[in-house]
Order: C-alpha cells, then sequence, then structure tokens
C-alpha cells in the first residue's frame, strides 16, 4: 500500500502536531498543540475532521492533558481526567470514534494503580487508538476493492481519505486499492457544501495520489446518476447504528435515495470503531448542528443577505435499506444488518 507524503496527526511526546485541514488545499500549515485545550478547539473547528481522526486527535488530547496533572492522589488524577474527557466529548457528537477513543482511555486509566503508571497507559493506548485506526482502514479497504471493476465510475462525498482517517482512507481507501490492483478508476467528487470538503481535501488527496476525478457540485448528483454515468456510490460514516443505520455528512441521504432509485449500488466503508451497537437505530444518533455562518458565508465571505436565518446540521442519517453493504476490517456486511452487524463487532 503506498504511503502519502503528509502525515494528518503525530504524537512528539509532549505535543501533538497536526495538519491544519482548514488551511487545505492553499497551504499545507503544521500546528503543535501542547495543552489538550487547543486540542479540543482544533476538533471543533475542524482543524482535524473525519471520524476516525477525530478519535486519534481525541485520544492524544487526553493523553496531552493527563501528562500536566500534577496531583499524584489517584481520585484527584482521576478526577481531573474526566474534566479532561468532558472537554473532548464536548467538540463533535456525531463521530462514534471520539467516544469509543473516550471510553477506552477511562479504561486504560482505572486499570493501573497509580498515576505515573496512569499516564504511561495513557499515552499507550493512544498510540494503540492510532496505529488500529491505520490497520483498519488498509484491511478494509482491500475488502472494499474486492467489490470494484476495473473501469468503474465510483461517485464519492465529503472527504474519507487518510486526512479524515489518519490511515489509508474508508471510501477513499477502497478506491486507492482498486487503483493499486490496476483496475482503471474514476472518481465524481462531490465538492460537499458547505464546508467543501470534497472539493479541498478530497480533490487534494486524490490528486496526489493519482486518481482521475471530476469535481461536481453536490446537486449535480442525480444528473450523472440518472444518466448512467456512476456505478457505484461510496461513502464513509461517522456513526452506525445496529440496525445498519448510518450518519455520514449532510447530502449522504439523498445520495442514497438517489443511487436506488437509479440502481446503483451504494457502499458504507467504516472501520468498526465507527458501529455503535447501543444505539438501536439512526434515530437515535446525536446529528450535530453547526454554526449557520457556514452556510451564510464561504470562506469568510458573505454569500447570503445579512440577518439570513440558516440551518446547519452536519450530518443526515441513511437508513439501513438504501445501503448494499457496510465494508469493514472484519468483513462485507450485508442485510439483515441487525443480526451480521453484532457477529462481526
Ligand atoms: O464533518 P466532517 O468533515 O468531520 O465529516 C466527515 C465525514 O462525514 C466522513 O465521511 C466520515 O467521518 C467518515 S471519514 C472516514
Amino acid at each position: 500500500m503506498k504511503e502519502t507524503g503528509y502525515q494528518p496527526i503525530e504524537w512528539l511526546d509532549n505535543k501533538v502536531k497536526l495538519l491544519d485541514q482548514t488551511r487545505l488545499p492553499r497551504e499545507e500549515v503544521y500546528l503543535e498543540l501542547g495543552d489538550y485545550r487547543e486540542v479540543a478547539a482544533a476538533i471543533k473547528e475542524m482543524r482535524i475532521r473525519g471520524a476516525p481522526a477525530i478519535g486519534v486527535a481525541g485520544a492524544y488530547g487526553i493523553a496531552l492533558g493527563a501528562l500536566k496533572i500534577e496531583d499524584t492522589s489517584r481520585d484527584n488524577f482521576m478526577r481531573e481526567l474526566k474534566d479532561i474527557t468532558q472537554t473532548l466529548a464536548a467538540t463533535r457528537p456525531t463521530a462514534r470514534n471520539l467516544f469509543m477513543a473516550i471510553e477506552r482511555m477511562q479504561q486504560a486509566a482505572e486499570a493501573r494503580g497509580d498515576t505515573a503508571q496512569m499516564k504511561k497507559a495513557l499515552v499507550n493506548e493512544a498510540a494503540r487508538i492510532h496505529s488500529e485506526e491505520i490497520e483498519a482502514t488498509g484491511k478494509l479497504a482491500r475488502f472494499g476493492a474486492g467489490l470494484i471493476k476495473d473501469g468503474t465510475t465510483v461517485l464519492t462525498h465529503c472527504n474519507t481519505g487518510p486526512l479524515a482517517t489518519t490511515g489509508y482512507g474508508t471510501a477513499i481507501g477502497v478506491i486507492r486499492q482498486a487503483k493499486e490492483q490496476g483496475k482503471q478508476i474514476k472518481v465524481l467528487a462531490d465538492e460537499t457544501r458547505p464546508l467543501l470538503q470534497g472539493a479541498r481535501l478530497t480533490a487534494w488527496e486524490l490528486k496526489q495520489a493519482g486518481i482521475p476525478f471530476t469535481l461536481i457540485t453536490d446537486s449535480m448528483a442525480g444528473y450523472f446518476l440518472n444518466r448512467g454515468k456512476i456505478d457505484c456510490v461510496i461513502i464513509g460514516a461517522d456513526r452506525i447504528a445496529a440496525n445498519g443505520d448510518t450518519a455520514n455528512k449532510i447530502g449522504s441521504y439523498g445520495l442514497a435515495v438517489l443511487a436506488m432509485e437509479n440502481g446503483v449500488p451504494f457502499y458504507v466503508a467504516a472501520p468498526v470503531s465507527t458501529i455503535d451497537l447501543s444505539l438501536a437505530c439512526g434515530d437515535e444518533i446525536p446529528i450535530e448542528e453547526r454554526n449557520p455562518d457556514e452556510v451564510t458565508h464561504l470562506q469568510g465571505a458573505s454569500t447570503a443577505p445579512e440577518g439570513t436565518v440558516a440551518a446547519n446540521p452536519a450530518f443526515d442519517v441513511t437508513p439501513h435499506y438504501y445501503i448494499t453493504a457496510i465494508i469493514t476490517e472484519k468483513g462485507i456486511i450485508k442485510e439483515p444488518y441487525i443480526e451480521r452487524m453484532r457477529g462481526i463487532v
């Protein structure tokens, strides 16, 4: 599997280094953050984004916060750690990977006897979460590539590459792997309003990977699907409920309906860390509401009259019956999801 020339996130012993995704594709700027509150702000401001990458950043943020705790009483340490995890948990509510990481970090600390051991365990656990996410997308990309025939044109939404996963990528990982297997693959990338992750980040990553792509506006997807120009749709996921209902970037649900209407397979690619078996169905998935300014403004410039009321749900939920298959690192899951997900997770 080919490496990329960029590193979305790195642990530097007492700092977290990350590539500021809000400044791409214009400039490649790395930030070095020494305080967990800065990491929380970077997640909230989407300097690092994409569910798996949010989970990794959250874990390193907790490790960073823990290293600065001076109190050596176990109880006080756990109390301070709770404040740190609460700050990180309040950043992006939909990404399951963030909460998976927080749960694992809490367990890692609880299992140790003294605060020095706890700090060491937290740093190690964050590194483990990072390497597991990298491994997971590498594996799921190989499973997913088996579904992609030579000569396929794929429609994808938002950004799901190394930037979003710290690893190989979910939907983009499947596309990269199919290309590395020698298949001719073309991509149609939705620009992904309002924050343009498709135009800014997917286009940047596909260009670097040498994968031919055409950028379209979100509202062009139906046109291309209806004209038979798309062979399959592949998206990532922020949270998948026990019945397969999938929350992903706003606009994913519309693509799923359009894909079914036009007889085109619709795949979700996600690591198992994105699956949340505690939620029975998609109605229970918390949906992040972001600042309406992201809709009324484009990169700082207003695009609507002052005072315009705008809505900004960041994700929508695609019901499981629109999803042809869910591609994970443990294999490909199809209906009935409710039974097969429990078996695989
Ligand atoms: O708001 P974002 O940019 O964090 O949303 C990202 C997505 O919706 C991705 O599709 C999802 O996190 C899966 S990425 C592997």
